[in-house]
């Protein structure tokens, strides 16, 4: 009996050391950059909630053919910029992807993608999105959801073709408010104005 919890103890052990290695650290650093990303917007800073950016990514033409067999699904992100990542650790970038906060922003998954053409979709800025400077990258997952390979619109260093989001704080928020509050409002005045329609059949059928 002690036996057999024994043997089970290091079965369970040995399966978890096993999860640890399989599952637990996949490090950027790791990745292959085979996805070409590019992304399209209007000129000049981008407002939270009403711009749209337009993303054509594909498979690089000089990777072998079949490195892609395993990516299950593509996973875009925008991600900040180092400008605005300076003094906020809440932003910073980690190798150990699990505890990398440069990519908080999930724009479109793609599942069972086909990499054969170059491909295209628009993402409109989330409302949650804040000011800041972002770039857009892909991560591709294998069939155990582990990040495989990688591609972003800007270099490696994460100079180029950055994009300005002006977040909706500050901007029209007030607007945005007032609007919530418009809108309960004339949830409020239906909710009046059924009641005082009730009311008023029933006055009437009393005559
Ligand atoms: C495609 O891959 C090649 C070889 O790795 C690399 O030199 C080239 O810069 C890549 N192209 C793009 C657009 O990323
Ligand atoms: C995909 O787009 C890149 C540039 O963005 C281009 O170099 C490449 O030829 C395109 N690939 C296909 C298959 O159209």
């Amino acid at each position: 009996m002690a036996a057999g919890g024994r043997l089970l103890a290091s079965f369970l052990l040995l399966v978890s050391c096993f999860a640890q290695t399989s599952y637990g650290i996949v490090l950027f650093s790791s990745l292959q950059r085979t996805l070409v990303v590019t992304a399209s917007h209007k000129q000049g800073v981008l407002k939270a909630g009403e711009d749209t950016i337009t993303v054509t990514w594909g498979l690089n033409q000089s990777i072998p053919s079949g490195t892609d067999s395993g990516y299950k699904t593509i996973q875009f992100k925008l991600c900040y910029g180092p400008i605005s990542q300076l003094d906020r650790a809440w932003r910073k970038t980690v190798d150990n992807l699990d505890k990398d906060r440069t990519c908080q922003f999930k724009m479109v998954a793609i599942a069972n993608p086909h990499t054969s053409a170059n491909q295209t979709f628009d993402w409109l800025i989330g409302l949650d999105v804040p000011t800041a400077t972002y770039f857009v990258r892909a991560y591709a997952y294998d069939s155990e959801g582990i990040s495989v390979a990688y591609g972003q619109n800007t270099d490696a260093q994460k100079t180029s073709n950055l994009i300005a989001i002006q977040g909706i704080t500050g901007r029209h928020l007030s607007i945005y408010v007032s609007s919530m509050c418009f809108s309960a409002f004339s949830v409020l005045s239906l909710v009046g104005f059924f009641y005082l329609e009730k009311r008023r059949v029933r006055m009437s059928q009393q005559k």
